[in-house]
């Protein structure tokens, strides 16, 4: 009996509840229960660590605890409840940098009361350099996403620079460690050497290459928590930090295999930054005629077509047509016709963004198909309506070995029937380049707003 009330129990219930949670995120049916559940353990954890410690703590620090308890619950509460689905990334990476923040806060504190023990002494710098460098960094991705540091920013040579500094950095850590010197002056050196390397490090990545960045500085945090989880000998936070940790890591690997770039090129590329006149002067720019459509004629379309395939992205995002989209596929399939969304696995900007997407407004998860699953079947399509999709729907990564999406996997639109396209103007999307598939025969460009056009599309099929 003493047991269930114990420490140990309790951790070993909130790891349980950790891995459980993390697993029902990989499905969008038990995604949110799973998230629930992950936060009760830790909720769990947070009231055994306050209640059940055993050693001596005074009252005021009792109170501190709940004051900062309170004011972290309202400020998350209030925030994430507003917070806007393509807002979700800025968010995550404000959260993730406060994590950073506590782990090297935990380093700070803690430096002084391991003076001389050699493994304790390298954990807790560790743990104060990524966590500052997941801080600093976090911040400057934040920065970038809701718009505030607009341009990328490079130093000459900034990845000589900055390789540099942090290997400073990892030589001056080993010399406090092995001089066991107890100095305050030298910690907050670097400390404050680890907080300038993240905002060197994030400073010159694109904007647009916030998720991935932020889904590195994410596994950075669970591994600064982890040592502090191996410091204090305390088990749930060093399985949290490590499932952070690893989460964080496969994830990174993921988008970069998704975008087909390496993660070398994500941090010291120079993707989507192609200007207006680059794309002009591109000898492989695309050349030809498009065709433009009407929304009644692209309601007839649809309207004697079998098997129509939507292909969503980051556009419908924008629009908020996630709800107008759900509609019409339900007005269609009233009608017979046999619907499905083609889901890429990089569509919009963050993972999972047009399954969260869709999801908000419970479209059936059968009929979100998978790229592998659904590419064979564009052939037997009648229509595919791509609604605010460009890269993923786009030809060169099969057809142009110069192209920087060049061997990207990609949705096999162009094998369809009939193409729609709607978008706002011909402007490309987030890799900055043009798309082929626009000029295609099959093709018809149906301009304007995702969710206007998809409201004017519905009441055309009501009239139909
Ligand atoms: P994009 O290639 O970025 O294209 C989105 C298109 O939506 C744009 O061409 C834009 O054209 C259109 N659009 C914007 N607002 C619209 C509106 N209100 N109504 C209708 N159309 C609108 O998007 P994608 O095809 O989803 O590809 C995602 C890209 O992001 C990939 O290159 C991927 O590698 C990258 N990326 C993804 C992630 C993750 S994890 N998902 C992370 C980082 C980068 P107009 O301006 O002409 O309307």
């Amino acid at each position: 009996m003493d047991y269930i009330f114990s420490l140990e129990f309790i951790y070993l219930i909130a790891s349980i509840t950790y891995i459980l949670g993390l697993k029902m995120l990989g499905h969008p049916e038990t995604a949110r229960r799973g998230n629930l559940i992950a936060a009760a353990g830790m909720t769990l954890a947070i009231l055994g660590t306050i209640f059940l410690y055993q050693g001596e703590v005074a009252t005021h620090i009792y109170v501190l605890i709940g004051i900062a308890i309170l004011i972290g619950t309202i400020i998350g509460w209030a925030v994430a409840k507003k917070v806007a689905m393509t807002k979700m990334p800025e968010l995550v990476s404000l959260f993730n940098g406060m994590g950073g923040a506590s782990a090297a806060l935990i380093g700070l504190i803690e430096f002084q009361h391991y003076t001389g023990e050699t493994l304790s002494t390298a954990t807790i710098l560790a743990g104060i350099i990524i966590g500052s460098i997941s801080f600093s960094g976090s911040m400057i991705a934040w920065g970038k996403l809701n718009g505030t540091i607009k341009k990328p920013f490079r130093l000459p040579k900034y990845n000589v620079v900055n390789n540099a500094i942090f290997l400073v950095l990892v030589i001056f850590a080993a010399y406090i460690t092995w001089s066991s010197s107890s100095s305050q002056l030298y910690l907050y050196i670097l400390f404050f050497g680890a907080l300038a390397y993240g905002i060197l490090f994030v400073l010159p990545i694109g904007g647009a290459d916030m998720p991935v960045v932020i889904s590195l500085l994410n596994s950075f945090t669970g591994l600064a928590a982890a040592l502090g989880g191996f410091l204090y000998g305390n088990m749930v936070m060093l399985t949290g930090g490590i499932l952070v940790g690893s989460a964080g890591t496969i994830l990174t690997f993921a988008m970069c295999k998704a975008m087909n770039r390496s993660l070398v090129n994500v941090i010291f590329g120079e993707f989507g930054n192609v200007s207006e006149n680059e794309i002009e002067n591109d000898s492989h720019s695309v050349k030809g005629d498009i065709k433009k459509t009407t929304v009644s004629d692209v309601a007839i379309l649809m309207n004697y077509s079998q098997r129509i395939i939507f292909v969503p992205g980051y556009g419908l995002a924008v629009a908020q047509a996630q709800h107008a989209i759900h509609e019409l596929e339900l007005l269609l399939e009233s009608k017979g016709i046999e619907v499905k969304y083609a889901i890429h696995p990089v569509a919009g900007r963050m993972p999972g963004h047009m399954n969260v997407l869709l999801a908000e407004t419970n479209v059936d998860y059968d009929k979100l198909a998978e790229m592998d699953d659904v590419n064979p079947e564009f052939q037997n399509t009648d229509v595919v309506f791509v609604v605010g999709a460009n890269d993923v729907v786009n030809p060169a990564a099969h057809n142009n070995p110069s192209s920087p999406i060049y061997g990207m996997p990609i949705l096999d639109v162009e094998n369809a029937k009939q193409i729609i396209v709607n978008k706002r103007s011909m402007k490309p999307g987030y890799a900055g380049i043009e798309n082929e598939l626009f000029y295609n025969q099959k093709t018809s460009m149906l301009f304007g707003d995702a969710k206007a056009i998809i409201q004017a599309l519905i009441s055309e099929l009501k009239g139909m």
